[in-house]
């Protein structure tokens, strides 16, 4: 189900060969300015907040995003869904460039790709009864005015909510039940893509695991299609079948969702992967740990060379000063990194610099000397 963000240039397909995928996102930038001062507006740099992202989504894909607060993942999807401005680089849904597509051009596009918020209660219009909710956009979306009610009563049911609750409003609904109704209003307009941004984290563990299996099962019987953004490894899991690993607005790491478990090759995939409890206690302390300390740095300063060294436990001399390219491993397994974890020395020297790789990045491929470099333990920085 997977594609691959690039391919080895020998097993590529001819470019007519190769499906469209539903979305590209290529050297994607997305920039804020910060004023030094509000009163003369001086600028005083810029966050960089999506720093040349390139990756692709296929139909019936999800793709986890994973990273730990303010590493981009939310500025991510709202630039591909074009509710914050493009700095540089395209966003293509179908095919179209769509990174410079105007408000009316972009309304049946944003129909196509709808987005789920992380807090229900925040996203749902507390003066609004859910008729109303699930009304706009089924209207929007061109369901005549006596077929409406009938229409939200079919999307309720579809989430697994009472059909007859419709004229409740928001409060009247548990924090899972809200989450089930942003889903619905999601669906009215028959998207092909949702963009989910932590729509799980506000909830309980149990009620995450009911809104997970939903969406699940929505994906199999409607063919979609899901970005979905975590903080947390553990919560995609399950669901993608891609994920893509990112840092101080960087992809760290992108690949097939079971690989990166199995054998994460960058340092801050193992970390964030150390941090998640596996409950068979064999298995937990066959486990190499990583564990790192301290918060990221500034994302309007970022460090020159690997934006993770200043907390990288395996970090040398180079780290610091070259930036490195995704090397593209076997099975479309993409990681950043001068001293790749979990590889062979053969696997190293088969590796190939991948077209996803950031225009900054310097061409210098891991050499195989660096295979197999052991996880360091706990580095205690700060
Ligand atoms: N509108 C904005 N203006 C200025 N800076 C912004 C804006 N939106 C986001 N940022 C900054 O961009 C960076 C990325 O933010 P973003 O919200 O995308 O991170 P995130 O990975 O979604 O974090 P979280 O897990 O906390 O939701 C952060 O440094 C954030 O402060
Ligand atoms: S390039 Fe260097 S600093 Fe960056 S993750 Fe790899 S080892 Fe660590
Ligand atoms: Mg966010």
């Amino acid at each position: 189900m997977s594609a691959e963000v690039t391919q080895h240039a020998a097993s590529a397909p001819s470019a007519a060969d190769a499906p469209t995928p539903l979305l590209a996102v290529e050297h994607l930038r997305i920039y804020f300015p910060v004023s030094s001062s509000r009163l003369l507006a001086r600028s005083a740099g810029h966050v960089h907040a999506v720093d040349d992202v390139t990756l692709t989504l296929s139909e019936g894909e999800t793709l986890g995003v994973v990273g730990e607060s303010g590493c981009g993942k939310s500025t991510l999807i709202r630039g591909i869904a074009r509710l914050v401005p493009v700095s540089s680089g395209t966003v293509r849904f179908r095919g179209r460039d769509i990174t410079t597509a105007r408000r009316r051009d972009l309304a049946p596009v944003r129909r196509e790709m709808q987005m789920v918020f992380q807090d229900p209660q925040a996203s749902l219009n507390p003066r609004k009864r859910v008729i109303q909710i699930l009304g706009t956009p089924l209207a929007l979306h061109g369901v005549p005015r006596g077929q409406v009610k009938g229409k939200a009563r079919e999307l309720l049911a579809r989430v697994g909510l009472d059909p007859e609750h419709l004229n409740r409003f928001p409060h009247e609904f548990s924090g899972g039940q809200r989450q089930r109704i942003g889903i619905a209003r999601a669906l009215a307009v028959d998207p092909r893509l949702i963009l989910l941004d932590e729509p799980v984290s506000a909830l309980d563990v149990s009620i995450q695991a009911q809104v997970i299996n939903l969406l699940d099962e929505l994906q199999d019987e409607l063919g979609l299609s899901y970005v979905f953004v975590a903080h947390d490894l553990s919560v995609v899991r399950h669901v993608s079948d891609r994920i893509a690993v990112m840092y101080l607005g960087k992809v760290m790491e992108l690949s097939p969702a079971q690989e990166l478990y199995l054998k994460p090759i960058h340092p801050y995939t193992a970390a964030l992967l150390g941090a998640i409890p596996i409950p068979d206690p064999k298995e937990n302390r066959s486990r190499k740990r990583m564990v790192i300390g301290g918060e990221p740095p500034s994302p309007i300063t970022p460090p020159v060379g690997c934006r993770f060294h200043t907390r990288c436990p395996l970090a040398s001399e180079i780290c610091s000063t070259q930036e490195p390219p995704l090397a593209e491993y076997a099975s479309g397994h993409l990681a950043a990194c001068h001293h790749p974890m979990n590889v062979t020395a053969q696997e190293i020297a088969a590796a190939r610099p991948s077209g996803a790789s950031p225009l900054s990045a310097d061409s210098v491929m891991p050499k195989p000397e660096d295979a197999g470099a052991p996880p360091a333990t706990h580095k205690d920085e700060n």
